[in-house]
């Protein structure tokens, strides 16, 4: 779907950006490196710039126009360090981001919201589509729109215990799966697909489907997302071709280097270097400012 979640329909058309320079991606955290993985995982050969705003987050519990101000900022950001492309792999920044935010940027921008409803979609075999996300990302109700705008009967659900469950490295064990029976109590019984609509909810794929039985297709937004990147890069022309050597990443995180590494080894990461970025930005160009708390 063109110019909503993605970039076509914005001013992405043209740029002069390098195949061979990074994919900014940003997320307000962690969380993101679910994201980061599985777009690594469809383009190994890309490098990737990796912005966590973890001075700043949780952004899931944050007022929308604060969130979406973050978000302007943190695309601006990546763009002036070179960024290609942008991918948004925060649930909550994606659903008060976009699509304003790829209409502005000089680059192409994803968000995780458009590949999730159409991954949702293309197995929908009727009964309720269900959507778990955070707080802010079940009010803004993006996904629950678009889904309702493809006929599908919708179920959403905020769980704001799911993320420090992750962060705390139980999202396999007993208290994940009373907190996860406790969210999904009163799902419809026609349920047949979950969207898992924030970065950390991969990491309870297993306790929800513990919880959910077999019969409910569960959908990860990250691989979604990824496959579309990688299908839209190729059309811009910006898959990076220059070949001979796997892709690097570079990690920049607002708050404390060694607690971004420790709270990421519960999600698999980051392989690759970690710097800090100190706040407050930099003042960047003015489309970022001038869409900043619209
Ligand atoms: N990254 C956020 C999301 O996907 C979850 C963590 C947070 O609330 O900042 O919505």
């Amino acid at each position: 779907m063109a110019g909503r979640d993605g970039s076509p329909a914005g001013r992405t058309g043209s740029t002069d950006r390098r195949s061979d320079a990074p994919i900014g991606v940003f997320d307000s955290g962690v969380g993101g490196l679910t994201v980061l993985t599985a777009l690594q995982r469809v383009l190994p050969s890309e490098d990737f710039l990796y912005l966590g705003d973890t001075a700043r987050l949780p952004y899931g519990s944050k007022p929308a126009a604060m969130v979406r101000a973050f978000a302007f900022e943190l695309a601006a950001e990546l763009v002036a360090r070179g960024a290609k492309a942008l991918v948004v792999a925060c649930n909550s920044a994606s659903t008060v981001s976009l699509p304003d935010l790829a209409y502005a940027a000089p680059v192409p921008v994803w968000g995780v919201v458009d590949p999730g409803v159409a991954a949702a979609l293309a197995s929908h075999r009727g009964g309720h589509v269900g959507v778990l996300g955070t707080e802010r990302t079940i009010a803004a109700g993006a996904y629950q729109a678009r889904l309702a705008a493809a006929g599908a009967a919708v179920w959403a659900r905020a769980c704001p215990l799911f993320v420090p469950i992750v962060e705390e490295g139980v999202a396999d064990g007993a208290i994940a799966e009373l907190v996860a029976r406790h969210y999904l109590a009163d799902h419809p019984s026609d349920l047949s697909s979950l969207i898992l609509g924030c970065t950390h909810y991969p990491a309870l794929a297993d306790v929800l489907r513990r919880v959910l039985g077999p019969y409910v297709e569960i959908v990860d937004a990250a691989a979604a997302t990824a496959a579309t990147v990688a299908e839209g890069l190729a059309r811009a022309g910006l898959a990076r071709t220059a070949g001979g050597r796997p892709g690097r990443v570079v990690h920049l995180v607002t708050g404390d280097v060694e607690a971004f590494r420790h709270v990421a080894e519960v999600l698999g990461g980051p392989a690759g270097e970690v710097r800090h970025l100190p706040l407050p930005l930099p003042a960047r160009e003015p489309w970022s400012a001038l869409t900043v708390g619209t």
